[in-house]
């Protein structure tokens, strides 16, 4: 045990289950945690923090006295809260980007005037900080536009609004009922863009960094894109709608020059950066900045890469490391990754409903069930219950991508929980293309 290496995964997602099972899979003698995990990570072997956290300081104690020598931080407000600073000071080795690096992502503001200022291509935009000055510059402007609130705000801070009324409901909802708090009290309005959308996965040692295959999420909770916005109900990957030569266009006019002006604000970039874009006429924007990797991107990304996973966070995690000596490389083919929801999600969900069938899922070739809001209870906990809005991913790879959806499908068909909720088409514009 000694002799060990350790790692401490921050999260409880199928994200953070997917950073697992990628770490795991190296013949490198490896001793995980997670706080605060899900039964799933447990069942993979990752013992969980059973002490009481009561702020990123007792998690720092707690690495300490376990002598973990990385952590590994999945989520992006334990990022926007400066986990990253507060495990530094104490000279312990952390993947993620400090407070100030996680401004890309936990302030709108702060990324759109970067992007501004560098010349880096996104929707045109103006900030607000009172209702009536964004009133008379919608008034001014006309439909469609996109109000965002310029804090976290769990995925749900983007308003596209096709007509004037809803840019006005928006506004009410920010600045009167104050309904996203202290995350709304500066507003971007911005252009609505047009496009295909895909995630670019950066890891980034703070000098060098290495693209991951291209993702596409599927955010609305419906078949066709219909229906509201969730945090995602499924991926795969690598996703066409960004060709090899408009993947040169984003290194060229978005990854590089937005790692060299965070340098230049004095918040150098370590770790991962999500790039939200927008494929449009005019060629690839930027639709929003991401501090950690995106879920369920994660979960149909990080299958395909071959690399040791510890070895490449580690070199980001240490003040000289560096990516370029990683071994890595990228499996040919695709993975698909569906996200099963609890009914009603993502509004008020019902939780505590029995979950059959994760076990024979899991048994088919190729496929991986990633926990999310799932709780377990029994002997062997065994017995699993519905506990979040999005449950748990199904992945698959597959040789094509008509092959990975199938075999990601067919391991959905074995779960059932009263009112799941999935979507049919993940993938289908792959295949379409
Ligand atoms: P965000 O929170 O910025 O990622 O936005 C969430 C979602 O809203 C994005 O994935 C897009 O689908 C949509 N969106 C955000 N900004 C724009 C924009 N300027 N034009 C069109 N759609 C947008
Ligand atoms: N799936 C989108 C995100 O993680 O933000």
């Amino acid at each position: 045990m000694e002799f060990m290496d350790s790692v401490l995964i921050v999260g409880g997602g199928g994200r953070e289950h997917a950073l697992l099972k990628a770490l795991l899979r190296t013949d490198r003698a490896l001793c995980t945690f997670a706080y605060p995990g899900n039964p799933g990570m447990e069942r993979d072997g990752c013992m969980l923090v059973d002490q009481e956290i009561k702020g990123w300081g007792d998690l720092a104690d707690w690495a300490e006295a376990n002598e973990v020598n990385l952590t590994v931080v999945g989520p992006e407000v334990p990022l926007a809260e400066g986990i990253v600073d507060i495990f530094k000071k104490r000279g312990l080795l952390v993947f993620g980007p400090s407070k100030a690096a996680a401004r890309i992502e936990g302030s709108k503001v702060f990324a759109k005037k970067l992007m501004k200022k560098y010349g880096i291509p996104t929707a045109g935009f103006e900030v607000f900080t009172a209702k009536d000055k964004a009133l008379a510059y919608i008034e001014g402007k006309g439909a469609p536009l996109v109000v965002k609130v310029d804090g976290l705000a769990a995925g749900k801070g983007a308003i596209v609004c096709d007509t004037l009324d809803e840019a006005k409901a928006a506004l009410a909802d920010i600045f009167d009922k104050k309904s996203f708090g202290a995350a709304g009290e500066s507003v971007v309005i911005e252009e609505k863009m047009s496009g295909e959308e895909a995630s670019v996965f950066v890891l980034a040692d703070g000098k060098g960094y290495k693209i991951l295959p291209v993702a596409q999420d599927h955010k609305r909770i419906g078949d066709g894109d219909t229906g509201p916005n969730t945090g995602g109900m499924g991926a795969y990957a690598p996703a066409g709608a960004v060709s090899a030569k408009m993947m040169t266009r984003v290194e060229e006019e978005i990854v590089v020059p937005t790692l060299a002006a965070m340098e230049k604000e004095k918040a150098r970039y370590r770790g991962l950066l999500y790039v939200g874009l927008m494929m449009t006429k005019e060629g690839p924007k930027v639709v929003e900045y991401n501090c950690r990797f995106g879920d369920p991107e994660a979960q149909a990304v990080l299958p395909l890469v071959h690399c040791d996973w510890y070895e490449a966070f580690l070199e980001c995690a240490k003040a000289n490391g560096s990516v370029s000596g990683v071994e890595w490389s990228v499996e040919p083919g695709y993975c698909v990754s569906v996200v099963m929801a609890s009914g009603g999600y993502p509004g008020k969900i019902a939780k505590g409903k029995a979950i059959t069938g994760i076990d024979v899922a899991e048994g088919k070739d190729g496929v991986d069930v990633y926990f999310a809001g799932v709780s377990a209870t029994g002997a062997k906990k065994e017995k699993h219950k519905t506990s979040g809005g999005r449950v748990l991913a199904v992945s698959a790879k597959g040789k094509t991508l008509a092959k990975a959806i199938a075999s990601a499908y067919e391991g959905v068909a074995e779960i059932k929980f009263e009112g799941a909720q999935y979507r049919t088409d993940i993938g289908a514009k792959g295949v379409k293309r």
